[in-house]
Order: structure tokens, then sequence, then C-alpha cells
């Protein structure tokens, strides 16, 4: 078990997916779990400030990761929503669930029964401080605010989408300040997670740096 958390934009999941196909592992991308229950909330018309409601959503939510040529195919309730998870409104409305614990309950219990099946590169916000807090290998990985904001630009750019740099400082900022402040499952770097800074970084560097550390721990694995 390897877990990598760190803030939004900072490429966690580049360097997760890249990671676990390096050591035969399987990927774990938990913002996409958020995700996906919050695209059903607003979809079935969920009251989004009832938490029962939201916890309930949480529950009945069938949610699968399966792995795909260029990532994860998400479904929910069989139905694709690699994509629709992605959108503008469901980014601004997963605080409503991810805030709330009922629904984080759901999730987690989801991500460890996940865990016990399979050798995994878990990636999240709480993945080595609350899911897997027993990992072998955890990381921290961080990059400065606006090296992360440029990333995100790049990445609506490549989508067609498109909005001012200082506009997505501002987004991005504002995600910071929620995922760390949340009262259940709040973004933290431990002293036992193993920090990178990837401000000056490239993917390839991140990931060997990861390769390095896991060899250096877990000798099985680490070796191409
Ligand atoms: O990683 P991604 O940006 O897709 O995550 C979407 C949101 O889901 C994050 O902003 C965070 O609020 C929430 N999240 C969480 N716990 C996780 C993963 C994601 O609360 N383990």
């Amino acid at each position: 078990m390897i877990t990598v958390d760190g803030p939004a934009a900072a490429g966690k999941s580049t360097v997760a997916r890249r990671l676990a196909r390096r050591l035969g592992f399987r990927y774990l991308d938990t913002g996409a779990m958020y995700r996906a229950v919050t695209w059903k909330a607003l979809e079935c018309g969920a009251d989004m400030d009832d938490p029962a409601a939201l916890a309930g959503v949480a529950q009945s939510a069938h949610i699968e990761l399966q792995p795909a040529e260029d990532g994860l195919r998400i479904l929910c309730d069989g139905r694709d929503v690699t994509t629709e998870i992605r959108t503008a409104e469901v980014t601004e409305n997963i605080y409503r669930l991810a805030d709330e614990p009922a629904v984080r309950r759901v999730l987690i219990e989801h991500q460890r029964r996940f865990g016990r099946r399979y050798d995994l590169v878990a990636e999240g916000r709480d993945q080595g401080s609350e899911v897997f807090p027993r990992a072998e290998v955890k990381f921290y990985l961080d990059a400065a605010l606006e090296e992360r904001a440029a990333r995100r630009l790049a990445d609506l750019r490549s989508t067609g989408a498109a909005a001012p740099l200082e506009e997505v400082v501002r987004q991005v900022a504002e995600r910071d300040a929620r995922d760390r402040s949340r009262p259940v499952g709040a973004l933290r770097k431990r002293d036992d997670m193993v920090f990178l800074d990837s401000t000056h970084m490239t993917v390839d560097e991140v990931v060997e740096a990861m390769v390095a550390e896991v060899a250096r721990r877990r000798p099985a694995q680490g070796r191409d």
C-alpha cells in the first residue's frame, strides 16, 4: 500500500497512475469517488443542504473504477461518468459531500475494501493520514500555488475551456482552504510522509523519486 496525498492540482493523479503502472499496483483515485457521488446528488436533485439525503446518495451509489488505456473509467450505477464528474458544477459542489462525515464514512469503507483486495497506489487528501495510516510508503506531493494554478489552466485549455489565470489561482486557493479546514478528513502533511515539492520537477522526475523511495523501503517492488 502506497498513498499520495496533497492539495489540488499538485499532479497527484498523473504521478500516482504512473507509479502504479511501474509497480504493477492498482491506482485508486479517491477524488473521482467524491466527484461521482457529487455528480449523482446533482443528477437526482438531492437536497444539497441535507446531510441525511447526501449520506443516502453515497450509500446507494455503486461506484466502479475500471482501469483503462488512458487512466480510469469511472462508473456510477453502471453509467460511464468519466467526463461528467470533471465539470465546474461538480467541482464547485464537492465540498457539500466531502465535508459530510457520514458521506466520508461510506467512501472510506469502500476505499479500505479496495485496499484489502489489491496492492494500491491510493491518491487523495486523507489517504495516508486517515484511510491507510499504516501504508508502507506515504507521499505528500505539493507545488507552489501559482504553479498548480498554471497546470490547472493548461488542463482546462486542453479541454477547450479557459479562464483568466488570476481566476484559476483564486479557485485553487479556495479549494486548498476548504481541503485544509474540513472538520473530518482534512488535508494534512504528517511527519511520517515523504514530502515532494514538484514546483520545479517534471512528472518523470517525481515518478523516479517515488520509485527510488519505494525501492528503498520495499526492495522487491522498487526494481524495474
Ligand atoms: O483530487 P480531486 O481534485 O479530483 O478531488 C476532488 C475533491 O474531492 C477535492 O477538492 C476534495 O475536496 C475531495 N476529496 C476529499 N478526499 C479525498 C479526495 C478528494 O475530500 N480523499
